[in-house]
Order: structure tokens, then C-alpha cells, then sequence
């Protein structure tokens, strides 16, 4: 696997794994590497493309409360995963090359970017959308893989790919879940034990509304009980409803494209899960 820290080297390299493969694949990533990040890897290299990773945790996705200088970073045991996992290329760009002095451009979103982690995150998808923006430019990749488990970010993702008629294809793959049903994430790192027993909890509310809700029962009271279980089990709910998947416009019966969403707060750490609805996963 090549590892390149500079843009001309990037071109280079995808250049070269252009002329050698009838595709590229990108998985941008902040690092931190887990099993839903090698499940994205995965996913581009069973495709047969040349598989480019990115590691840059992106200063413009968190706001001045959250603590960047927080978030885990592994990067020799990220490259060392990414290597085994088959992936081509490491791109790992610093600030500067991604925001260059006197950057003036980011990219302003409505849509499914409103609401939900959008509120309680201003500015968060702004950072994401720029620089996914960047990231396509600079590696100019016929796929990218994003990660269902953050499924308002994949929405995102795809609306400002349709919106700005980017020439690459947009792949959502399902969520990697730790034996208990937990969805892995680059947080749970940070939940004590005590947490982490009763963090499993939140798949098993969705899956419960989700069943509740194909049986038919009525949708508020349905997600009113699932929220008042969830806290009674110690979540401080930011919220747990019925939306349309694509547009995460909340609905009142299952649809097709509905999508059982929450946010919920165990302790420091904000967990975030998603689900379809039975028949439809
Ligand atoms: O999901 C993430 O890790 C980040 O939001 C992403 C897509 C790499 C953009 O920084």
C-alpha cells in the first residue's frame, strides 16, 4: 500500500492506480479504524476497483464545543488496517492542504441536512459535505463508501452528489454490529463499562419500534414508549423517529423508504443508530 501526504503525490499515485485498474474507489474516514471502516474497504475492493482511503479528521465538521483535540488517533494502527484489508492507496492530507490559507468556500445545505443531528450539530454536515467535496476532487473516484450506521450523513452525501452532478457513485453499506448488537463506532471507545452493558440497548428499542410499528401500531405512541424505556434505561434521548430514508422527513406510518433514526446520550458519549423496518433492512 502507498501512503502519499502531499497533493502532487496523490495525483501521481491515482494516476498510476488509473492506468492499472478500471476503477477507483474512496473511503474517506477519520481515522480510528474499526470494522465498519473495513466493511467500507471491503465493499471497494470486492468491487475490483483500486481502493483509496483517506485519514484527515476535519476540523470544519466539529463546532468550537466538541473537542477535536479529543477525537482517537491511531494512525500507524490505521494504516496497518487499511494495508490488510487490501486498500491501494492512503491519502492522509494535513489542514492546510485541505482548508489552503484564505479559504473562502464551503458548501451550504438544506434538505436532509435539516433536522435531527443537523440541529444538534450546527455547522457539523457543512464541514462533512466540504470536505467529502474536496476529498472527490482531489482523488476523483468512481465510487465512495460511506457508512449507513451515520445514514443523515449518507443522505447528505448523495443530495449534494445529485445536486452538484459530481461524477461518481455514492455507496451505502449496512452497519457493522459488535456481537451484542451495539453499532460500532469510533466513540464507544470512550463509554465506561457500566455504559457500555447498557449501550446495546438502543439497537434493541429500535428493533422493538421497528416490529411495533410494521404491526401496526400507531407511530406516536409507539416511539413515546420507546423513548421512555430507552431513559428509564439511563439514555438522555435526543430522539428517536420514523423518517423518510432519503430526506429524513419525519412520517407517521411505515413506508417503503421509512427509517427508525436516534441520538442517544449514555454519559459523555452521543451514540447514533439507525434501522430499516423489518422487511425492508
Ligand atoms: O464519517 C466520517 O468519518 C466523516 O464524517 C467523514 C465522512 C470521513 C468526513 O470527514
Amino acid at each position: 500500500m502507498e501512503i502519499v501526504r502531499s497533493l502532487p503525490a496523490l495525483r501521481d499515485a491515482c494516476a498510476a492506480l488509473r492506468s492499472r485498474h478500471a476503477s477507483l474507489g474512496l473511503v474517506p474516514t477519520m481515522g480510528a479504524l474499526h470494522d465498519g471502516h473495513r466493511a467500507l474497504v471491503r465493499a471497494s475492493v470486492a468491487s475490483g476497483a483500486a481502493t483509496v482511503a483517506s485519514i484527515f479528521v476535519n476540523p470544519l465538521q466539529f463546532a468550537p464545543t466538541e473537542d477535536l483535540s479529543r477525537y482517537p488517533r491511531d494512525e500507524a494502527g490505521d494504516l496497518a488496517a487499511l494495508e490488510a484489508t487490501g486498500c491501494a492507496l492512503a491519502w492522509l492530507p494535513d489542514v492546510e492542504t485541505m482548508y489552503p490559507p484564505g479559504e473562502a468556500t464551503t458548501i451550504s445545505l438544506t434538505g436532509p441536512a435539516e433536522r435531527w443531528e443537523g440541529d444538534a450539530r450546527p455547522g457539523h454536515f457543512r464541514g462533512v459535505a466540504t470536505v467529502c467535496a474536496k476529498l472527490f476532487g482531489q482523488v476523483r473516484p468512481d465510487r465512495a463508501y460511506f457508512g449507513e450506521k451515520d445514514w443523515q450523513q449518507l443522505q447528505v452525501i448523495r443530495r449534494m452528489v445529485a445536486d452538484l452532478l459530481l461524477p461518481l457513485e455514492i455507496v451505502g453499506v449496512p452497519t457493522v454490529r459488535e456481537a451484542d448488537g451495539l453499532a460500532m463506532s469510533s466513540r464507544n471507545r470512550f463509554l465506561t463499562p457500566a455504559e457500555r452493558a447498557v449501550a446495546p440497548q438502543l439497537y434493541a428499542a429500535l428493533q422493538a419500534t421497528a416490529s411495533a410499528l410494521v404491526g401496526g401500531g400507531p407511530a406516536d405512541g409507539v416511539l413515546a414508549d420507546a423513548r421512555t424505556a430507552l431513559g428509564s434505561a439511563g439514555f438522555g434521548v435526543a430522539y428517536l423517529a420514523l423518517v423518510d430514508g432519503p430526506t429524513l422527513v419525519p412520517i407517521q406510518a411505515a413506508t417503503a423508504t421509512a427509517r427508525l433514526i436516534a441520538a442517544a446520550r449514555l454519559g459523555a458519549v452521543r451514540l447514533l443508530d439507525n434501522i430499516g423496518l423489518p422487511d425492508r433492512q
